[in-house]
């Protein structure tokens, strides 16, 4: 396939072989696009750089701590003389303390409540601001979002709460980039087994729930989120923007 054949896109959120944004990494570069990585910290180095030159040698791979404004223009400078054009970000990002994911969202901290919103929401509006001048081609921005935002899941919490901002955001980044060809949208992906999910309390349980509760009666493949970010990515979706796609083989639509 090479629907995306001469298209750079970035991939913001490999941690290991799991991350959702390895799966949409696979599936993009399938279809044809050039790919950069980011990581974290040099913590995720060795395992992101592994896998990249594994699977995409020569791939660009940038240290990015989205806490970080100048780590995030360092960033876009190297996508420029690396690439010059970006035509795609996916930013597959979020993070809270384990200690927010368990229990009464009633006990959110004050300091746990701001890094969760920092960097699972306010990263997707700084990262979108910085990359806009390099997608003067246009382009498709995605990011990842939960069910949680919507409807109370037990210990999700803090991170719903983000998810809702991160959805809004999804909307006015729409707008605000709309004139300028972007298009922005959110995949609300059902529970995949990742290094994240590890960190919410009970998660095994949620996932049990989900598979077994919606219409499709089966788990959700990590591959069925990757061809939508696929879509999103490509012309195909060139009318879609502020939109949230779940592919959680329908559990959002039902009531019990
Ligand atoms: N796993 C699920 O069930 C599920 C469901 C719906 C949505 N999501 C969302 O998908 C996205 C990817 O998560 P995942 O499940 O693949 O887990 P993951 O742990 O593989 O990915 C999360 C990524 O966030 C990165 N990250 C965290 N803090 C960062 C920071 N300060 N700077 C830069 N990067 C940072 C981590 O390095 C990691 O690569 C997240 O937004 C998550 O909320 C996950």
């Amino acid at each position: 396939m090479t629907a995306l054949k001469e298209r750079n896109i970035l991939i913001m959120g490999v941690a290991n072989k799991y991350s959702i944004a390895w799966t949409i990494a696979r599936a993009l570069a399938g279809a044809g696009a050039n790919l950069a990585f980011t990581y974290q910290d040099e913590r995720f180095k060795p395992k992101v750089a592994r896998l990249v030159a594994s699977a995409m040698p020569g791939a660009p791979l940038v240290p990015c701590n989205v806490a970080s404004d100048a780590e995030i223009e360092a960033l876009c400078d190297e996508l420029k003389s690396k690439f010059g054009k970006l035509h795609g970000l996916v930013h597959s990002i979020a993070y809270a303390r384990s200690g927010e994911l368990a229990g009464r969202y009633l006990d959110t901290t004050r300091d746990g409540f701001k890094l969760a919103q920092e960097i699972s929401a306010y990263s997707l509006v700084a990262v979108s601001r910085a990359a806009r001048p390099l997608m003067a081609e246009g382009g498709s921005i995605i990011t990842l979002t939960f069910f949680g935002s919507r409807r109370v899941v037990p210990h999700y919490n803090v991170m719903g709460v983000a998810k809702a901002a991160l959805e809004a955001s999804v909307r006015y980044l729409a707008y605000d980039l709309g004139p300028h060809g972007i298009r922005v949208n959110a995949i609300s992906a059902g529970p995949v087994r990742t290094l994240s999910a590890k960190g919410i309390r009970d998660f095994n349980a949620m996932l049990r729930h989900a598979e077994t509760k919606n219409p499709l009666g089966r788990p959700v493949e990590v591959e069925a989120v990757a061809d939508a970010a696929l879509f999103l990515a490509g012309d195909h979706s060139r009318g879609i923007t502020g939109e949230v796609i779940h592919v959680d083989n329908g559990y959002h639509i039902m009531g019990i």
